[in-house]
């Protein structure tokens, strides 16, 4: 990319906000960013300026795009625990979609665009396919799901009827941390697999509980497709490319490709770090699909995005060098 831009990143301070700061300041972008750190952490940032706001706040935003002028905006910001979501609904449509109409409304009346919107696997609930592609039906099971999947069509009705144009990333399951051990997943709770798997080896009291072996898989444990962190970080950048060349409003699917299970992902901390996990069986966390793996091809040949970080050992390895360096915090 040859021009310096500058940009709005809204959930800067979260696990993969933070990533694409980095990515975006390595790039050569100005950047700034919006968080309430209600969720993000101020140290997460390795650059620009942060503004500490809601970015529900309408008067907040006027104020912001008021005092600059943005090239684009990137949307990290959102509640994702599927569990949560089911016992507080009202919370996550509260923040997950109406405050991402604020957002939309008054990046329309501050005639600011492009945007790029965190979305999820979630939207398409169980699959009646594997690998996923874009026309796969979108039945999101959860709350957490359906607010992403209300967000990707009101996106498409504020492209229709106000010209501002977007591209929605469903991410699968975002893994790994900063090539160079900065900055990694710092989620509270933590709820997520690879995480969760690696303390259970910094800390010797716990066990990592796998959810369920009797899934119609391989090997009885849920698969998944897990993708680079920074590989997400990327896929934004082209995303903004694209939009900034006149690309329509689009959603694409982002993953590897390849689906592991729970047993395999343990199999590869086991060979990374040269120690097994301790790990008891346990029932099945409710809404868990037996296998969810992204068709990734769209987003390869529309957005021209090249995933660098596709092996597993090599996600493991970077988030078991910021485990490590997490621990010691
Ligand atoms: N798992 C365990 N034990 C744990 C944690 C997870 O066995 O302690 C298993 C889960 O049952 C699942 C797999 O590991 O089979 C991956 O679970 P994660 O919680 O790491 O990720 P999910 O696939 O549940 O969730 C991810 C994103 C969500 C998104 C969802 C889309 O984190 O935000 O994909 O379906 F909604």
């Amino acid at each position: 990319m040859s021009t310096r831009k500058s940009l709005l990143v809204i959930g800067g301070c979260g696990y993969i906000g933070s990533h694409m700061v980095s990515c975006l300041i390595d790039a050569g972008h100005q950047v700034t960013v919006l968080d309430d750190l209600s969720t993000g952490f101020s140290d997460s940032l390795l650059g620009g300026e942060l503004i500490v706001g809601n970015f529900g706040c309408r008067e907040t935003l006027d104020a912001i795009f008021s005092k600059s002028k943005y090239d684009g905006v990137l949307h990290f910001a959102s509640l994702i625990q599927v569990g949560e979501s089911v016992a507080q609904p009202a919370t996550y449509y509260q923040n997950n979609v109406a405050n991402t109409l604020t957002l939309l409304s008054a990046m329309v009346d501050h005639k600011v665009g492009p945007l790029v919107f965190s979305s999820t696997a979630a939207v398409f609930g169980e699959p009646s396919y594997v690998p996923i592609d874009e026309v796969h039906p979108r039945q999101p099971m959860n709350p957490y799901g359906m607010s992403k999947y209300m967000v990707e069509a009101m996106l498409q009705d504020f492209d229709s009827a106000y010209g501002l144009r977007s591209v929605s990333l469903r991410y699968f399951n975002a893994a790994g941390a900063d090539p160079q051990g900065r900055i990694g997943e710092r989620h509270n709770p933590e709820t997520h697999l690879i995480p969760l798997a690696l303390r259970a080896l910094l800390d010797e009291s716990s066990n990592f509980k796998v959810f369920g072996d009797d899934y119609d898989t391989p090997d009885g444990t849920c698969i998944r497709d897990y993708v680079h962190v920074a590989d997400l970080a990327e896929a934004h950048l082209c995303a903004l490319n694209y939009l900034w060349q006149g690309g329509a409003t689009s959603a694409f699917n982002l993953g590897s490709g390849s689906g592991f299970s729970v047993r395999e992902i343990l199999d590869t901390i086991r060979t990374v770090v040269g120690k097994p996990v301790r790990v008891e069986t346990v029932s099945r966390r409710a809404g868990d699909p037996a296998r969810l793996v992204a068709d990734s091809a769209l987003a390869m040949t529309q957005l021209g995005w090249t995933p660098k970080y596709s092996s597993l050992e090599t996600i493991v390895r970077h988030a078991w060098q910021w485990e490590q360096v997490r621990h010691r915090k």
